[in-house]
């Protein structure tokens, strides 16, 4: 018999298939977020689930069916699970690594180059037909090549968003909870500097860490007022690692000179401050989104889910350790 298995909204059509060919499939077809009601509903008596980052999977939609084996998160960032509960009841929590590194290493730059040179602004003034030919002053933005950038968080995203950055010609400095080897520091051409030193020296930053209760609110106005007013804050992680009030009210005062945000505090509600602010380029949580590495991403969820449906070794559960410690011993 195959395994039951929920999905919360349609995800590539290659990857529906291969669930459809394996499991006994629900899903939800209407393309919107489920409401906490809804997901408990599409949980019950099920095996696995396929959720995304927009569901909050907590407890109570946990213990919606007995039988619940898996969670197999649409998304590198699993801060959507309450990890803890999943662990307590047993169940596995997979999320999707690797695959959409490019990919949103891509979006921060885009975001950098689109505050940087003023893309979207211009775009704008263009299409209000107050384009009255070139002009010397017109839209003068700031150089991304030779200038420094702070990479807040070394993982596979800050290290692919390195790796562009020398091509560029950037002096690249980092901040990562552990540091890396002084071999993989030379290889990548970057250097060590403390958070504050980071703030206080870079012409851009750019945000790559995980989204914890460590990383929340990193970038607070404390880390804001030591930004130099000339400088650019990239964030394509998750909205809470930075305090948004205080980024709105230090764009205000121009202690930084803008923003590029994929990723807001409360998605889909946008600090009201920051609508209005030219110097802010924004974009929809996009981070991941082309078709292919969502076809990817959607590939690996499967991967993990069936895995751990047949037994089998699945290759990116996140609670791995904290299972072990309760004696489940994974394949
Ligand atoms: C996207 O934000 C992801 O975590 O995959
Ligand atoms: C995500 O894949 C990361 O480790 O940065």
């Amino acid at each position: 018999m195959k395994p039951k298995v929920f999905l919360t909204r349609a995800i590539p059509e290659s990857a529906i298939s291969r669930l459809q060919e394996h499991t006994r499939l629900t899903m939800n077809t209407n393309d919107r977020v489920l409401s906490k009601e809804e997901l408990i509903d599409g949980v019950a008596g099920q095996d696995g689930l396929l959720c995304l980052l927009t569901d909050k999977i907590d407890g109570a939609v946990m213990d919606a069916s007995p039988y619940l084996k898996i969670i197999a998160d649409y998304a590198v960032g699993f801060n959507n699970i309450d990890i803890e509960a999943a662990t307590s009841r047993g169940i596995p929590v997979s999320n999707t690594p690797g695959v959409l590194t490019e990919t949103t290493a891509d979006m921060a730059f885009a975001l950098m180059l689109a505050a940087a040179r003023r893309v979207a602004e211009a775009d704008r003034y263009i299409r209000s037909g107050k384009w009255k030919g070139w002009g010397p002053m017109q839209f003068l933005g700031t150089d991304i090549s030779r200038a420094s950038l702070g990479i807040i968080g070394m993982g596979r995203i800050g290290q692919a968003v390195a790796r562009r950055a020398v091509g560029f010609g950037m002096k690249i400095y980092y901040w990562n909870r552990t540091r890396l080897s002084e071999e993989e520091e030379s290889r990548m051409g970057v250097a060590y500097g403390a958070l504050e030193e980071i703030f206080e020296t870079c012409d851009f930053i750019s945000l790559h860490v995980a989204y914890n209760e460590e990383t929340h609110h990193l970038v607070n106005t404390e880390n804001l007022s030591r930004m130099k007013s000339t400088a650019f804050l990239v964030n394509t992680s998750r909205g809470s690692v930075i305090d948004e009030k205080a980024l709105v009210e230090a764009l205000r005062q121009k202690r930084l000179a803008g923003a590029g945000l994929d990723v807001f505090e409360n998605e889909p509600e946008v600090a009201s401050g920051l609508l209005s602010m030219d110097q802010v380029v924004l974009a929809p949580h996009l981070g991941s989104a082309t078709l292919a590495t969502r076809t990817r991403m959607a590939m690996i969820a499967i991967e993990n889910l069936l895995a751990v449906l047949s037994g089998k070794h699945a290759p990116n559960i996140v609670n791995r350790a904290g299972l072990e410690a309760r004696g489940i011993n994974l394949p």
